[in-house]
């Protein structure tokens, strides 16, 4: 590939499974699947027009019991993929009349998303021009060019004297502009006040709200108002040092193209947008007799055109949802995929579950991961001067009991964790740095268990504490 440098980068499945482990544990099968799914994207987008458009995505339901990594594994893929991502709750959409957001906001939203990418990208792009651009505008300011004086004479010899003293002067005004320009780029004027014309976008005076549910009508009115009403020129002064900022956000806005961006932003969510529905079990029939029951099947009927590709209005344009990559996930306690309508059934063809945590994975999972809980409260600590540290034996007593309660109050995963975690820590977390002398605090089985044996032998008291 010619131009990679400008290209995003596009992980391969095995690079987006080693991206995720570097923060979710075990789990190795579900990685997978979305790495899969994610570069099939891209290798859709290579082939030829009339087969790509018959290439569907493999959409994803992720099963598994609570607080076993489904979210985070979305939360991280978002991340990485560098495409508009969204994530919603199935549970808060409700069907089509009820009060409450309609299913077709999450394509609304990713939307929103995408162009916030893209703006962001061009941003990038046009940032050192931008910056120049300002700078000029200053020096403007502080050293205004000398415009051509008109000569009237008509003495010839006048005249050649009078287009030397310009020429003269021209060139002594460029000579202090550029010594005035490294004097703005090093930052020396800093602090010196200017004044200047700043655009700014007009306040209308009032929020608008328009009728219920406008927003979810892919209708901005304060978008329109901002684009009849013209945008005024108001006079600042600020330091010089805030002036380049603000001009170079507005030259910024200026060279970005918002049409262009709009058009590459539908683009980008068609082809590689992506829609996490997380709790999709709440929206599954299961438990039948009681509960809302038609609600939650015409929620699925009104997800159905979504996930097997519909138009979608939005305000940026008309939005095709038939390539977008859906990732569903639930923890299917009381009800089960086949609970689903068959149609929607048919649109997830990929089922992945997710193991429940072992001992071995909380112990993983307390020390490996770049943001694991151990880390963040050392760091926490350290900035305090005082060192945590954890014998082998002591993150290993974390995680048992971690284990036992878990086994014996109820399964809420790795969560299981913080909550240990932060009663285990609670004292010295207050004490310090009034009361601790020492500058390392060691914690080890013997510290683990007098402070937590007595919690977790209680039932009661470990319900509500761990
Ligand atoms: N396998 C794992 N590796 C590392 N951290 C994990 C793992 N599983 C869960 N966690 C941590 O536990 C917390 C909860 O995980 P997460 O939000 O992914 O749960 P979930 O599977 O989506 O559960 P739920 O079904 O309740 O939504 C997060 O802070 C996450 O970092
Ligand atoms: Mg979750």
């Amino acid at each position: 590939m010619a131009n990679k440098s400008v290209e995003k980068k596009v992980f391969t499945p095995s690079e987006i499974v080693k991206e995720l482990d570097k923060y979710i544990i075990g789990q190795t099968e579900a990685k997978r699947a979305v790495a899969i799914a994610i570069r099939n994207r891209w290798r859709r987008q290579q082939v030829k027009d009339v087969l790509r458009e018959e290439i569907m995505p493999n959409n994803i339901i992720l099963i598994g019991p609570t607080g076993v990594g489904k979210t985070e594994i979305a939360r991280r893929l978002a991340r990485l993929s560098q495409a508009p991502f969204v994530k919603v709750e199935a549970s808060k959409f409700t069907e089509v009349g009820y009060v409450g957001r309609d299913v077709e906001s999450m394509v609304r939203d990713l939307v929103e998303v995408g162009v916030n990418l893209i703006k962001a990208e061009k941003a990038t792009e046009v940032q050192a021009k931008a910056e120049k651009l300002a700078d000029e505008r200053i020096l403007d300011i502080l050293i205004p060019p000398i415009r051509k004086t008109q000569t009237n004479s008509i003495n010839s010899e006048g005249e050649e004297q009078q287009v030397n003293e310009n020429e003269n002067e021209a060139f002594q005004n460029k000579k202090t502009r550029e010594w005035m320009r490294e004097k703005v780029k090093s930052g020396e004027m800093d602090d010196r006040l200017i004044e200047f014309d700043s655009q700014v976008q007009p306040s209308i005076g009032m929020q608008v709200l328009g009728p219920f549910g406008m927003d979810d009508m892919g209708i901005n009115i304060q978008e329109i108002m901002g684009s009849i009403v013209p945008k005024k020129r108001k006079k600042r002064k600020t330091t010089v040092k805030e002036a380049r900022q603000l001009l170079a956000q507005e030259e910024m806005q200026k060279l970005i193209d918002m049409d262009a961006v709009q058009k590459e932003a539908i683009e980008r969510v068609e082809n590689s947008g992506m829609i996490f529905i997380d709790e999709i079990d709440k929206v599954a029939g299961g438990g039948k007799g009681h509960g809302p029951d038609v609600s939650r099947e015409g929620v699925q009927r009104d997800l159905l055109p979504i996930v097997e590709g519909s138009n979608v209005n939005t305000k940026y344009g008309v939005v095709k949802t038939d390539h977008i990559l859906f990732i569903a996930s639930g923890a299917f306690h009381v009800s089960k995929p086949s609970d689903l309508i068959p149609e929607l059934q048919g649109r997830f063809p990929i089922r992945v579950e997710l193991n429940s945590l072992s001992e071995e994975d909380f112990i993983q999972i307390l020390t490996t991961p770049q943001n694991a809980l151990l880390k963040q409260y050392s760091a926490l600590l350290e900035t305090e001067g005082v060192k945590l540290s954890f014998s082998e034996d002591g993150i290993k007593e974390v995680a048992r009991i971690a284990t036992e309660v878990n086994e014996q109050v109820e399964n809420i995963g790795a969560r299981r964790l913080h909550t240990i975690l932060t009663t285990l820590l609670d004292e010295i977390l207050f004490d310090v740095p009034d009361k601790i002398p020492s500058d390392t605090v060691k914690i080890d089985a013997k510290f683990v268990k007098e402070k937590l044996e007595k919690i977790v032998k209680d039932r009661d008291l470990s319900k509500f504490i761990l």
